[in-house]
This record gives C-alpha cells, structure tokens and sequence, in this order.
C-alpha cells in the first residue's frame, strides 16, 4: 500500500465537517484534523432538523471547513490524493451541497473523487480508530440508523437486522420531547434516569419473541406517551421522581432490546467466525453509559472484544468519511463528475 493523504466532507445531516486522514504505508491511520460545524442552534426553535435550513446552512459553511481542516492538518490542496464525500444516505439538499463542493474541488484541481457511503463511513471508524480487523460485528445505532452489518470489507456488508420504525436515538430524543426535557435527548433522558427506579414502570420489550436481529422503538414512545397521561390524569402533573422513572424504565427496555437482539446477531457472526470476534458499536446513541455497559456484558459472556470509538468519531463527522474514501481508493474505486447524492443507498 501506499501512502494516501485524503480530503473528507460530510454534510447528510445536521452537521457540516470536513477532515483530513493519512494513512501511511504500514497501514496505520491518523486523523490529520477534523472539523464539525453543528447546526443544533439553527433548528433548535424547530423541535427537528429542518431540511431546507440544514442544506443552505451546509452550502455556506463547507468551504470554511474546508479551509480550516487543511488549515488544521497543515497541508494544502497540492498534497492530497483525492476528495472523498458523502453522496447518501441522507437529507438530499445536504447531500447535493457536500458533493458539489467535491466535484468542484475535483475540477479545480484535478484530484481524484470517491463517493462515500455514510453509513460506510461509520462501519469502517473501529479501523481507522482501533485497526479492527475484517470482519466484524458492527451495531450502529444513532438519531438516524439503527442496523447489525458484518463488515467484511470496505464495500461488503451482511446486514443481519435493524429497526423497522424509529432509531433509538430518535426514540431518546422523543421521550425527552413528551417529558418536557432539553434536546438531544439522549444525555437528558440518561441523566434523568440516573435517579430514577426502572421497576416502576413497566415497558414493553418489542419483536423479542422473534428469531431475527430486527428491532422496533416506536411502541416506546407510545407506551410512555400513555403511562404520562395517565399519570397527569391522576395526580394533576409529573413530579421529578415520576419523570426520572419514566426516563429509567424507557432506557432499560432500549438497553434490554439492544442487548438480547445483540446476543442473536453475536451467535450467528460468531458461527461463522468463532476466531478473535470483535464487536463494535458507532453513532450518538454508544455514548449511552448504561447501553454501552450492557453490551460489554454481552460480548464478556460471548467471548467477543468490545470496541467503540472515541465519541466524536462516534457521531457524525468527515474523519471516517476520508478514511472509508482511502480504503474505496486502495480497491481502485473513483467516481467521475455524474456522482449523484442519493436520499436512500442502503449498504
Ligand atoms: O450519531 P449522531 O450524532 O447523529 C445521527 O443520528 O447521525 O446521534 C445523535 C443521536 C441523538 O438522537 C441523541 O439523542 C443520541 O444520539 N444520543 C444519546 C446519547 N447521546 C446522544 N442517546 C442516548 N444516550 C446518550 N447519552
Ligand atoms: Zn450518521
């Protein structure tokens, strides 16, 4: 292999990055710089991500992130090897600017362009961060996805499940909304749940009595959508304890759900690879200290190492869109000025 020096933008979601990754000829990666632009303050008034404003906002701070990213790693545009972009799946207004801005880059000058998969990029992370090696469970679960892949390769993927309504990070992020808690809700709803009793109230666990690793989060809602009202209906409102053990007994039927359904996932990756298995896990909702402790008490039990990457490469960021770019590179792949951005693009 050789040494590869790439350009990352990513801008599917609410966030605006751009990175630059090297990776050196012995096969390890670093992270040259990585640069996030947030756009929770723009939406915030809006109680979502609002796709019109995320892809203006998008189209007015990528060229700054690609300044200071090159800024940051201390190269210029002559030292790269190629641009690498999300082209999918995502908000298709954000997507469309990100790969503009690539093929313009492109077209300047002459770098080669790899169209990236954004969920590929969050699939590769363990190796950019970890050198995981192939293959590996990865449980990707954020605001947006929630899926089991076998990662094999960089374009090769076994999806063994995922959810077939809401992700759980949503799921979080709706129940910090009906109990009147800041948004995210993840780290609301988990601090909340610190002083709350997960016996209290009684949720439901959904799809475990099916065989498969699909999963589902939208009876949650439902179910503590009823539970609040009935609660209001009795006592007038919701005292702090009451809403803590909503917040405690909501998160431990996420963690339950993702934990069993990760014991399947585990029993037939592992049944094909029972040397060294690895798990990882990626995206917003990992950062969950309780979910994450869960899962690290199922791979103990299975014999499988746990590995998650530092949480801002969890989350949405251009790093592992320049790493994913650099291994689609090394098998050769490039995209031409037709690259298209793609709303859906499963693996
Ligand atoms: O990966 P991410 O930054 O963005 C995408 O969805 O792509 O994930 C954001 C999601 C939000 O729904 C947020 O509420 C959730 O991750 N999250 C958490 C925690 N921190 C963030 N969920 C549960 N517990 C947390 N501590
Ligand atoms: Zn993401």
């Amino acid at each position: 292999t050789q040494r590869l020096t790439i350009l990352g933008l990513e801008s599917s979601c609410d966030d605006t990055a751009a990175a630059v990754v090297r990776r050196e000829m012995d096969g390890s990666a670093t992270v040259m710089s990585s640069i996030v632009f947030g756009q929770t303050d723009l939406h915030s008034a809006y109680g979502g991500v609002v796709p019109e404003i995320a892809a203006r906002a998008h189209a007015e701070k990528l060229d700054h992130c690609v300044r200071d990213a090159l800024d940051a790693a201390e190269v210029t545009l002559a030292d790269l090897d190629a641009v690498a972009v999300t082209a999918g799946p995502g908000l298709i207004g954000g997507v469309i600017s990100g790969v503009m801005c690539a093929k313009g880059i492109a077209a300047a000058t002459g770098l080669p362009l790899v169209g990236v998969n954004h969920l590929a990029g969050h699939a590769l992370t363990p190796r950019l961060t970890d050198g995981v090696t192939y293959p590996y469970l990865m449980l990707l679960v954020s605001g947006g996805h929630c899926q089991y892949l076998i990662v094999r390769g960089p374009e090769d993927f076994t999806r063994l499940g995922g959810t077939i309504d809401d992700a759980p990070g949503e799921a979080f992020d709706k129940t910090a909304r009906l109990l009147g808690l800041p948004q995210p809700g993840g780290p609301s709803v988990q601090a909340e749940a610190e002083n709350g009793d997960p016996r209290r109230y009684r949720f439901p666990r959904p799809l475990l009595d099916r065989p498969d690793c699909n999963l589902s989060f939208s009876g949650l809602k439902t179910a503590l959508m009823r539970m609040r009202d009935q609660i209001v209906a009795e006592k007038g409102g919701l005292t702090r304890q009451d809403r803590a053990d909503l917040c405690s007994g909501f998160q431990a039927a996420v963690a339950d759900v993702l934990s069993e359904k990760t014991r399947r996932a585990l029993r037939i990756y592992m049944a094909e690879n029972p040397a060294c298995p690895t798990v990882a896990v990626a995206g917003g909702v990992a950062a969950n200290t309780a979910i994450r402790a869960a899962l690290e008490t199922i791979c103990a039990e299975a014999g499988a190492e746990f590995t998650a990457p530092p949480l801002a490469l969890c989350t949405d960021n251009a790093a592992m869109i320049a790493y994913a770019g650099i291994e689609r590179f090394e098998i050769g792949a490039r995209d031409g000025m037709d690259l298209s951005a793609r709303p859906r693009w499963p693996l």
